[in-house]
């Protein structure tokens, strides 16, 4: 007899009610878990364990499963102070996933950063050489892109979050803002860009624009995505951003785009 775990990591709402054996597949019936109390905001391992049926032997199948106890707010966002995230292990790769449950190892800084087209914007080399072929490719077509936001050091990031929850509140800032050190901005892999130079430049009128849409029909042949698309909130946990692209390099960006997957699914796929 054996079970697998459905997935590693879920959320759910504080005083939620759990029903444990939801989240695993396989021989359910002897399987033991032990239960936590979700009244608490936090992070907590679900420890499933299933005995063997060698009376001989204290050998078990046991698979650990990590809840969220969260505020889950409209388009099932929920709020990234109430988790314990875990550190990415690969900062350095152009296709390391952070996002509200994983973070960037503490003082990790790119090496590799450059100014991005005439900007005084950064990215990391890689990245910065294909947006100047992408940015070119925009410019022949007639298309306007303003570079507004690329690297971003977590000392910025922390600025940035800050400013939003004392301007609109946690529950805005959870929609459009990666808590510090949780950012892909932080990676030298990510950059918003707009129609507009002035006024309120990154709003969804972005994704009507030109740049807009050409982010979506030709970004990913210059390896890059939209990284938080409107008909994914649920898997991202952030809000659409029509303006936010990510290098993850030519061969991720094109499954990505052909399968209209989200770069989470990708890199769990990969990894399984
Ligand atoms: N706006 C995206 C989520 C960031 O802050 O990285
Ligand atoms: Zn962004």
């Amino acid at each position: 007899k054996s079970f697998t775990l459905n997935s590693d990591r879920i959320q759910v709402n504080q005083y939620e009610t759990i029903n444990y054996l939801d989240y695993i597949s396989g021989d359910k019936e002897d399987v033991q878990y032990t239960p936590i109390d979700t009244t608490n905001l936090g992070t907590y391992d679900v420890a499933y364990t299933l005995p063997s049926e060698d009376e001989n032997t204290e050998d078990q199948d046991a698979k650990t499963l990590i809840v969220d106890v969260v505020r889950t707010y409209d388009n099932e966002i929920f709020n990234p102070t109430d988790v314990i995230p875990e550190t990415i292990s690969n900062p350095e790769s152009i296709t390391a996933l952070v996002n509200k449950t994983r973070k960037i190892p503490e003082g990790w800084v790119p090496d590799d950063l450059v100014e991005v087209a005439g900007s005084h914007q950064q990215l990391r080399q890689e990245a910065a050489q294909a947006f100047q072929k992408f940015y070119d490719a925009a410019q022949s077509q007639g298309i306007t892109c303003y570079i507004i936001s690329g690297y971003r050091s977590n000392e910025t990031q922390a600025l940035y979050w800050q400013r939003q929850v004392e301007i609109y509140g946690e529950e805005y800032a959870s929609q459009y803002s990666a808590y510090p050190g949780r950012s892909e901005h932080q990676l030298g892999l990510a950059i918003d860009i707009s129609n507009q130079i002035s006024g309120d430049r990154l709003t969804e009128q972005v994704a009507d624009s030109d740049i807009g849409k050409f982010i979506i029909s030709d970004g990913y042949k210059y390896g890059f995505i939209l990284r938080y698309p409107q008909d994914k909130v649920s898997i991202t946990n952030y809000g659409y951003e029509p303006w936010h692209m990510r290098y993850v390099g030519k061969e991720a960006a094109q499954e990505i785009h052909q399968r209209g997957i989200t770069f989470e699914e990708y890199i769990e796929e990969s990894q399984s």
